[in-house]
């Protein structure tokens, strides 16, 4: 299966910035042996659509969707409005939105199912806490997540990414070692192949702490079918480096 790099800027970008990240990333992607994403805060998905025009290498991606269709929802961004401006895929249910917008997982099954309803592709994250690791609860914690989404959304099950984010790896230069992530993604995929027949061409993603250093390692494990990059995607050269790994 071909594997997925997707950058998630998370709230950090700039007009300026973005011109030049994306520049770098032109010059350097030619043509990838994988898919390649970069997840941008809502209000520069016109000025990426625009950069990103007349190329197919690197997709558009947006971090969060609106869990309602449409009306008075001041602040919200919907599926449709996302799709007009060129998204591909959706990051629902980042843990940094669990966390601080107490974000449920049947709110996230819905966002990942208001995305699939417009022909965008939810990167569902589902993940552990360093607490919730240290009491042995993380196979518990991420099927729990998944759940949610795979009882909402039935047959188009297959038609999502998933990411699993160990939440004490994020941002902390702390990696779950291959064995560790090979071993919750072994466990999401027993989890996806009791939900439907075509769970071999789900793509897993890794994600907490990517870097070009490690990235092979970690991409070389079984089920790991990609990484969802946050620090590493700010600078052109080590998200490149991160694609190239994932040949
Ligand atoms: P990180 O973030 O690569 O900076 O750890 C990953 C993410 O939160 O998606």
């Amino acid at each position: 299966m071909k594997k997925l790099i997707a950058g998630n800027w998370k709230m950090n970008a700039s007009l300026a910035g973005n011109e030049a990240l994306v520049q770098g990333l032109l010059a350097g992607v030619g043509t990838p042996a994988c898919d390649v994403a970069v997840c941008v805060p809502s209000p520069y998905l016109a000025q990426l659509q625009t950069l990103l025009a007349g190329q197919q290498a690197i997709a558009l991606g947006a971090q969060n969707v609106s869990a309602h269709e449409s009306g008075a929802y001041t602040g919200d961004v919907s599926a449709a409005m996302l799709k007009e401006f060129g998204v591909r895929y959706a990051i629902v249910g980042h843990s940094e939105r669990r966390q601080h917008q107490a974000e449920s997982d049947t709110l996230v099954a819905i966002k990942a199912e208001r995305a699939l309803q417009a022909g965008i592709t939810p990167i569902v994250c589902v993940g552990e806490t360093l607490q919730q690791r240290e009491a042995g609860l993380t196979d518990t914690i991420v099927k729990q997540q998944l759940s949610a989404v795979i009882h909402l959304v039935g047959h188009c099950i297959s038609e999502i990414v998933v990411a699993y984010e160990p939440v004490w790896a994020i941002g902390t230069g702390k990696t779950a070692t291959p064995e560790e992530a090979q071993h919750v993604h072994s466990v999401l995929r027993a989890q996806l192949q009791a939900a439907t027949e075509h769970a071999d061409r789900i793509r897993i993603l890794y994600g907490g702490s990517m870097n070009a250093a490690n990235a092979a390692q970690l991409l070389a494990q079984p089920d790991i079918d990609g990484g969802l990059i946050g620090g590493a995607s700010l600078k052109a050269a080590d998200f490149l480096a991160i694609v190239a790994a994932a040949q």
